[in-house]
């Protein structure tokens, strides 16, 4: 049974604790040989910056080789559906490019983004399904509807904030308590949901006091979601409360988290959200919402929109950790290609 990577929920507290261990190790040296004679193949369906980069240089620092495509541009467009009659853009089905990727290569990432058309498709999350069904090695989530990687890179950088080991503060226990807001932000399109429900089931995994702020009930992400958040709670102890008052959600807070997401209710319908998006600009973390905090730290998962999302003051303030979460992505991902290639075959 091959171990892939698609899903925080899908691995246990100890194991992500062993994968931030890990992390916080090759941070400290980047010494490894762990993918030695070992490829990776890296397919990206949307674009990037930070994922491609630190994958690739991962790879690299443990010694292996991650080979970049992108299907529909520099590679043939695939088709996923089952019995489809490829009569379309599709030249082959990715029953073979994953069995064929995985006679090459002993890694398969994906990024594939939601079509942002009918979410009641988009949450089946059939792209990286279909990997995970046909790949004969382990496939990992480079963001699809959610993005686990990001989440580890968060957790990471939190738990270097508030207590490392080397003073004395099991990193396991350091976020237990902290009280985290999950803000949404403007953004002049509707975005993906993926870093926002990946930071819901992540922060209540690690036992936070959770407030997802967001401007009205439409925005309130997935009940798989929200569902993963509650039993992450029944288990972990912390909260999760939805607010729509910045002022309130922001007061005491130990952590902003922002992100922009468009509203599910509107999949398809864009043109009837806007004006409720654009009526809620002031959702824009800045230093009088920043100073309600408790000393709180900011962060956000890149690329940020500067003035939109958040300001300049907040961006270049000391209480902004996202530069150091992104670094974090390839300690994570080291970690995580590390153990997925030492699995037994
Ligand atoms: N945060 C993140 O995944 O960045 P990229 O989209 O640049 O890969």
């Amino acid at each position: 049974m091959i171990r892939h990577f698609l899903s925080t929920q899908d691995w246990s507290r100890a194991d992500l604790d062993a994968l931030l261990a890990r992390a916080a190790a090759f941070k400290r040296t980047k010494a490894g040989r762990e993918l030695a004679g070992k490829s990776v193949a890296l397919l990206f369906f949307n674009p990037s910056m930070r994922t491609r980069t630190s994958f690739e240089l991962g790879a690299f620092q443990l010694g292996g080789h991650a080979i970049v495509l992108a299907p529909g541009k520099d590679a043939w467009p695939i088709e996923f559906d089952t019995g489809a009659i490829m009569d379309g853009e599709a030249e082959e089905h990715v029953a073979e490019v994953a069995r064929v990727l995985s006679r090459y290569v002993d890694l398969i990432g994906v990024r594939a983004f939601p079509k942002f058309r009918d979410w009641s498709v988009d949450r089946e999350d059939r792209v990286i399904n279909a990997f995970a069904r046909h790949a004969t090695v382990p496939v990992i989530n480079m963001e699809t509807i959610t993005h686990p990687m990001q989440e580890l890179a968060h957790i990471l950088a939190l738990q270097q904030h508030f207590g490392a080991p080397e003073r004395g503060v099991d990193p396991a226990q350091v976020l237990r308590g902290k009280k985290y807001v999950l803000t949404w932000t403007y953004h002049p399109r509707p975005l993906n949901t993926a870093v926002a429900n990946s930071a819901l089931q992540i922060a209540t995994r690690y036992g936070m006091d959770v407030t997802l702020l967001c401007p009205t009930p439409d925005y309130v992400l997935d009940s798989r979601y929200m569902d993963f958040a509650r039993a992450n709670v029944a288990a972990n102890g912390g909260s999760l409360r939805v607010s729509h008052d910045p002022d309130e959600a922001y007061r005491g807070a130990h952590v902003v988290y922002a992100k922009s997401w468009g509203a599910l209710p509107y999949f398809g319908r864009w043109d009837e959200e806007k004006p409720i998006r654009d009526a809620h600009r002031h959702f824009i973390v800045d230093e009088r919402k920043m100073a309600l905090t408790d000393h709180g730290v900011f962060s956000h998962c890149l690329p940020l929109r500067r003035n939109v999302k958040a300001t300049d003051a907040v961006m270049d303030s000391p209480a902004c950790i996202a530069i150091e979460e992104a670094e974090n992505r390839l300690h994570v991902q080291k970690a995580v290609m590390a153990a997925l290639v030492a699995q037994p075959g």
